[in-house]
Order: C-alpha cells, then sequence, then structure tokens
C-alpha cells in the first residue's frame, strides 16, 4: 500500500477538511503531516458545523486511526480546547488518536514571540495569525525546540529553560505582555496531551503500510503558502507541498501514492501578499458573499478574485498532482462570464511560469468563459450539470492535463460529485 496525499493547491481554504471527509471511508488511517493551529478545516454533516485545528479530518469516523504527525507543530492549550469541544459532543478521540513524539510544541512564549515580531514589522507585517507557528518552526530549525515526548519527562525544567531564553530575545522588543496570560491553560493543555498515546509515528505509519493499510495524508493551508516555492516571504512556516507529506510523515517518496489536488473554482487569500487575481470591486465583494468567504479560524473576510492557471499549474507541477478536486463550483452560478487568468504580464514581458516575484504592477491576462444560471448544490450527478459548466471543466482539465474527478458543489458531505 501508498499513502496517498491531499492538499490545497492555492492560498488555502481550498474546502480540504469537507473532502478528507468525504474521502476518510477509502481509507484506515487519516494524518496531518505540517502546520498547527493556523489551520482550520470546516466539516459539515447533519446540519453541524464542526471546525478542527490540529486534530485530522476523519476524527469523526469512529473507526478510523488519526495521526498528528511530526511535522505538525501542536499547542497543547489550543489543543485541549478542540478536544473539550469534541467530548462535549459526546465523542472518545483517546481511541483513535495518536501524537508523534517528534511534533514540535507551541509554547507560550512562542506565540509572545509571534506578536513581537509582527508588531516590529509595522506596515511590512506578513499577516500572521500570531498562534506562535513561525517561531515554534525556527526554534525547530534552531535546535532549542521542545517536542511533543518532551513532556513524558521533566517537561517543567526544559520548558523554563526555553523560557528564559524567550525572555532575553522579547527584551530585544520593545513589546509588553503579560506572561501569566499566555501561559493560562499550559499545565491542563501539559496533562491532555499526556491522555493520548505518544507514538514514534514514522514507525507506526510504515508499519500501517506494510500491513496493507490505507493512509490518507491531509495537507493544511495550500502549496502558495509554501514556505519554499510561496509567495515568499508571505508564506506559511512549513512545507505545505506533496514533499511535506514525506518529511512530515517520515514516508519515503516512493511510498507517495495518488497526490489529490483540491482547488476552489475561483481564489481566495487571507491576509498581505500578493494575489495577481485579486477583485477590488462588486465581483470580488459578490464572490465573496456567495462563497461565505470569512476565514473559519480568524473571522477575517478572506480576499477574493478569479482562478489563477499560471498559479495553479505551478501547484501541479511541484506537488505531481495525480488527481484534482474542484470546490465551490456553485459559487460561480450567477455570473454572466467567468475570467480565468492564463498568463502574467511583467515589465511589459508574458510569461506563463510562477515567477520569483509578483510586482503590484503586473498585468494579469485572462481567458473569458461562458457563465451559468443554474444553481448546483441540489444536483446528485454530472448529467445535470450545465454545459457551460461542462466547457469550465473540460477547459480547466485540458489546460493543467490533469483530471478533474470530484466536484463539490456545496458545504455538505452530500454535496459532492464523483465523476467517472
Ligand atoms: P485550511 O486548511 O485552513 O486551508 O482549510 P480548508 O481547506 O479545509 O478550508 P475551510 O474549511 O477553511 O474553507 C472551506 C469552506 O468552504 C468551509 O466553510 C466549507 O464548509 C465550505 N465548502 C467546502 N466545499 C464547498 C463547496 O463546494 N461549496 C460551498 N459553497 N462551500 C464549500
Amino acid at each position: 500500500m501508498k499513502v496517498d496525499v491531499l492538499l490545497g493547491l492555492q492560498w488555502g481554504d481550498e474546502g480540504k477538511g469537507k473532502v478528507v471527509d468525504v474521502l476518510t471511508p477509502k481509507y484506515d488511517v487519516i494524518t496531518r503531516f505540517q502546520g498547527g493551529p493556523n489551520a482550520g478545516h470546516t466539516l459539515e454533516f447533519n446540519n453541524i458545523k464542526h471546525v478542527l485545528h490540529n486534530i485530522p479530518s476523519g476524527i469523526f469516523h469512529t473507526d478510523k486511526m488519526n495521526i498528528i504527525g511530526n511535522g505538525v507543530v501542536l499547542d497543547p492549550i489550543s489543543f485541549k480546547q478542540e478536544v473539550d469541544e469534541l467530548e462535549a459532543k459526546g465523542m472518545d478521540l483517546t481511541k483513535n488518536l495518536c501524537i508523534s513524539k517528534k511534533a514540535h510544541l507551541i509554547l507560550p512564549t512562542h506565540r509572545i514571540l509571534d506578536a513581537a515580531s509582527e508588531a516590529s514589522k509595522g506596515k511590512t507585517k506578513i499577516g500572521s495569525t500570531l498562534k506562535g507557528i513561525g517561531p515554534t518552526y525556527m526554534d525547530k530549525t534552531g535546535r532549542n525546540g521542545l517536542r511533543v515526548g518532551d513532556i513524558l519527562d521533566n517537561f517543567e525544567q526544559k520548558y523554563n529553560e526555553l523560557k528564559k531564553k524567550h525572555q532575553q530575545l522579547l527584551s530585544m522588543y520593545n513589546f509588553a505582555y503579560n506572561i501569566d496570560e499566555f501561559e493560562a491553560g499550559l499545565k491542563e493543555g501539559i496533562e491532555c496531551l499526556k491522555k493520548f498515546t505518544i507514538i514514534d509515528s514514522e514507525h507506526s505509519i510504515n508499519n500501517y503500510i506494510k500491513e496493507n493499510k490505507s493512509v490518507l495524508a491531509e495537507g493544511a493551508q495550500g502549496t502558495l503558502l509554501d514556505i519554499d516555492f510561496g509567495s515568499y516571504p508571505f508564506v506559511t512556516s512549513s512545507n505545505t507541498i506533496c514533499a511535506g507529506a514525506c518529511t512530515g510523515m517520515g514516508v519515503a517518496p516512493n511510498k507517495i501514492g495518488e497526490v489529490y489536488g483540491i482547488f476552489k473554482a475561483y481564489c481566495t487569500r487571507v491576509g498581505s501578499g500578493p494575489f495577481p487575481t485579486e477583485l477590488e470591486d462588486e465581483t470580488g465583494e459578490a464572490l465573496r458573499k456567495a462563497g461565505h468567504e470569512f476565514g473559519a479560524t480568524t473571522g477575517r473576510p478572506r480576499r477574493c478574485g478569479w482562478l489563477d492557471l499560471v498559479a495553479l499549474k505551478y501547484s501541479v507541477m511541484i506537488n505531481g498532482v495525480t488527481q484534482l478536486i474542484m470546490t465551490k463550483g456553485d459559487v460561480l452560478s450567477a455570473f454572466e462570464t467567468i475570467k480565468v487568468a492564463t498568463a502574467y504580464k511583467i515589465k511589459g514581458v508574458e510569461t506563463v511560469e510562477f515567477p520569483f516575484e509578483l510586482p503590484e504592477d503586473m498585468e494579469v491576462v485572462y481567458t473569458e468563459l461562458p457563465g451559468w444560471k443554474e444553481d448546483l448544490t441540489g444536483m446528485k450527478t454530472e448529467n445535470e450539470f450545465p454545459k457551460e459548466l461542462n466547457n469550465y471543466i473540460s477547459y480547466l482539465e485540458k489546460e493543467l492535463e490533469v483530471p478533474i474527478k470530484i466536484i463539490s458543489v456545496g458545504p455538505d458531505r452530500d454535496q459532492t460529485i464523483i465523476r467517472h
């Protein structure tokens, strides 16, 4: 058996949570391999909305094992809140959630460092979610970090030593903070983590592969936020791409099977950073309204724009996508025409390759396709699709050279059309 990977091809919020939940019945094990509580996977079924931040989206299927892999950074405080919320719904997570010993811990002082660093950037701030994720990954590469395995032995002493280092660093910023406020809930968070089975997840996952169990690795954020290939520096602190699934779980590249790439039928972005196809007009507003484009974690309005094929082709290439999944096609209903970016013009030179930088004065070359008026949300098969939607799908498949296998036409599990 191989590990299938599911990831976002844009700037996150593509609807990964919903699709993982739909695909989960096919798998025995669901893993998270990077990122932290900045992820906000929204799942909706039986008219109830659930938002997951740290926990893999397979958790609602009690017969599936869920693993938080070594590439994830975990905040014990927010983790406990998430566990409490799910337990209040009657779930017992200790049976089907395991955590890697090697996942790094987000500590209260990481959150303070995040806030101090972002405040020091003034106008050039990168739009951090202030959850301490960047400073935690910095401690990981700086070889200072504490890992989940560290809670099992002498944690308090290790924490106090690292906290001292952080406080020295913080003294260089002119930033006021109340340590007690940030530390509230830490002890309880650590105790909560101890309720779970803490494992050498690389061994467990490879053993599952050997035992012919199917594994789905669930990405967070999106390819254009990847630390190496995204629109740097307006990116997240981890590798969100398929290669990140190998390092974030300890799985060799030749053990990767299908790579599901999820994209919205248009584009959104939260926070600062370049966004070539952004619509700052009434069309953008209409997309935001129709798509309810407000962040699941932060509530921030998302910036909206047309689909960007230059960026999407880049994401397909970097990830080796084998199957595409298009979400939110229903949101495009009622637009007279739909635009798709096919090239960028930078300093007068046209390019179809995603460039090193996306300058503010760049131009975008668009193709315009006819829209459709029909409401897609009640459709159950692709035979019901209007011809303009079929035309949109065929156009994208031809350009991206990868089949679009699943079309999502609404937030619910049932609003998912598998194409054959
Ligand atoms: P991140 O890892 O934070 O990037 O999250 P995500 O990719 O899981 O996406 P998120 O849940 O933040 O946003 C997707 C939103 O769109 C959620 O509210 C979903 O319920 C909703 N959604 C998913 N698919 C569809 C769809 O096909 N149509 C509509 N209208 N909504 C959808």
